[in-house]
Parts: structure tokens; sequence; C-alpha cells
């Protein structure tokens, strides 16, 4: 059987657990009982990647697994009107260990997983849900504040449009932290099932971990001022001094340095964003070795 991965309702807890420890074992630079040479990985990114892509091609790198990549239209067939699915089962077709997807709304993973016969790494998929983010944020929390559950996370800003926020809710279930959001109303979802603060401050007073997100400035050009934004919801020095020394700074990137997050604020001693993307790759090489062994198995 494959194990695709398109959203974390559909993983278990003890596999979470599993993969932090494999992450752990390559961390601290174990080797694994893992033979990746002569497979392949296919990599196709239908939309803009910079950590992702790169962190996916830099696990297979390390599992010794050839990385196969697609980006964006150019120079494929989609410019000669060939469908994204299409592609995407052709490129099944060749036979790789596992797919790893980043796509807007306009393709359906679900359904394009049971078409497939390769397992499905959802790498960010429309608003739906950015599973390998959430856990890479997940990780980086255990890693050093001890554990996930009980931890308090902020969310802040763009949550509306946060395919990273989607994912998180589910893993929250899953983990047994708690997230609560704080943003404009307008960047907010209509009905949130979660706690919401609507000042800044109350919220970092409140957290163990605070997360600001990208304002997805192509959205909401010229219908909000940055300037108004940055000043109640960044995370700027004057604001952080609300969030406590021991809790954590987190935005999974791209950032808008100046808008929701300031350049100063990444060389603060809380501020995790080089390390989330380091811990990134251990834990899309756990995901890959658990993919890839489990298939070997169900083969064998
Ligand atoms: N965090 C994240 O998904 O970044 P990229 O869009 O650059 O991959």
């Amino acid at each position: 059987t494959k194990h695709s991965i398109l959203d974390l309702n559909s993983l278990e807890k003890t596999k979470i657990d599993f993969l932090f420890s494999v992450a752990d074992r390559i961390a601290a630079d174990e080797s694994l009982d893992f033979k990746g040479f002569g497979k392949t990985g296919a990599l196709l990114f239908f939309e803009a990647s910079t950590r992702t892509r790169m962190s996916f091609e830099t696990a297979c790198a390390r599992l010794g697994i050839h990385s196969l990549r697609l980006d964006g239209k150019a120079g494929t067939s989609l410019e000669k009107g060939e469908t994204l699915e299409d592609t995407v089962l052709n490129v099944d077709a060749m036979n790789p260990s596992f797919l790893v997807v980043r796509c807007g709304d306009d393709l359906d993973l679900e359904d394009l997983s049971k078409k497939v016969q390769s397992p499905i790494l959802n790498a960010g998929w429309g608003k739906k849900g950015h599973p390998t983010q959430a856990l890479l944020d997940a990780y980086t929390i255990r890693r050093h504040l001890g554990t996930c559950h009980g931890q308090k996370v902020l969310i802040v800003g763009d949550v509306r449009h946060s395919r990273v926020a989607s994912s998180h809710f589910e893993l929250a279930q899953k983990l047994g932290y708690e997230v609560a959001l704080c943003g404009p109303k307008e960047f907010l979802p209509e009905s949130a099932k979660v706690k919401v603060f609507s000042s800044l401050r109350e919220g970092l007073e409140w957290s163990t971990a605070a997360m600001a997100l990208r304002v997805q400035l192509e959205r909401h050009q010229g219908s909000y001022s940055l300037e108004n934004y940055r000043a109640q919801f960044g995370f700027t020095v004057e604001n952080l001094k609300h969030l406590s020394s021991k809790a954590l700074i987190m935005h999974p990137g791209p950032i808008n340095q100046g808008t929701e997050l300031d350049t100063e604020v990444l060389s603060d001693p809380r501020c995790k964003v080089l390390d989330q993307v380091t811990n990134g790759v251990y834990i899309r090489q756990a995901l890959i070795y658990l993919t890839v062994q489990s298939m070997s198995e169900a083969q064998s």
C-alpha cells in the first residue's frame, strides 16, 4: 500500500512521534539503514517555492535518491496545453518512489492520489494545507521547548489565505498544542473555532511560540495600509517586548521584512526562523525515508 501525505488528519499520532524520532536520529548524524541509490523522487512544483523545493531536494540528496525536478510551466509540455493532471500521470508512469507536489486549488490531489501508483507528498496545496511545514514547525517547537503538548501557539496575520495555518489546526489536535489567532478582522476566518486575540500584546503575553505569517501582498493590494499593519500586528522589536524571553518567534517564510516582521527581529535569540529551515530538511528526509521503507516492505 502507498501512503500519500495530503493532510495531517489522516496521519496517526504514533506515526508523527516516530517521524520526529527518525528526524532526531538524522539531526544527530546517525546513519539510517537505507539504500536510496537507484531510486528516484519526482519533485513537481507547479507554483513558486524556494524553501520547500530546495529542502526536498536536499533531503533526497542526503538519502542518495536522485531527484527529478519540474519547476513551473516553462519548458514543459504544459506550454503546449497538456493538463496538470496528465503531467503528473506521465511522470508517475516513470515509476518514481514518490511524487512531491506543490500546486494551487486547480489540481485535486485527493482525486489524483487514487489514480497514481506512487505516493504523493503534499508540498503546499492551494489553501488546503502544507503538512510538511506544520510538521517542521512543531518539530522545531519540540526541539526548543521539549514537547509540543500544552504549548500555546499564536498565529498572527493572513490566516484566511494560509495553508500553513490550515495544517496547524489539524496538527494541534494530534499533538495537543493550542492554536490562537490574531490579526485584522479581514485576515481571519469568518468563523474561527479557536481563541482570537484582537490585541497583539495580549496574544503575545499568552503564547509560548508566536508565528507571523506572510501578508499575501498580492491579495491585499491597496486594500490595507501596511504601515498600520506593522504597528498593530507586526513582529517589531517594540511589540515583541510582550513575548516571554523563553518563547519562540517563528515564520514559515518567505518574509516581507518591515511588514509582518522587522529585520532586527531576525537576530533576536528567540527567533528560530532559520532553524525551522534546517529542521525542515530533517523532517522531509524522515518522511521520505518512512514513505520509501513502507513501500519496500509492502512489496517484499
Ligand atoms: N515556507 C514555504 O513553503 O516556503 P516556500 O514557498 O519558499 O517553499
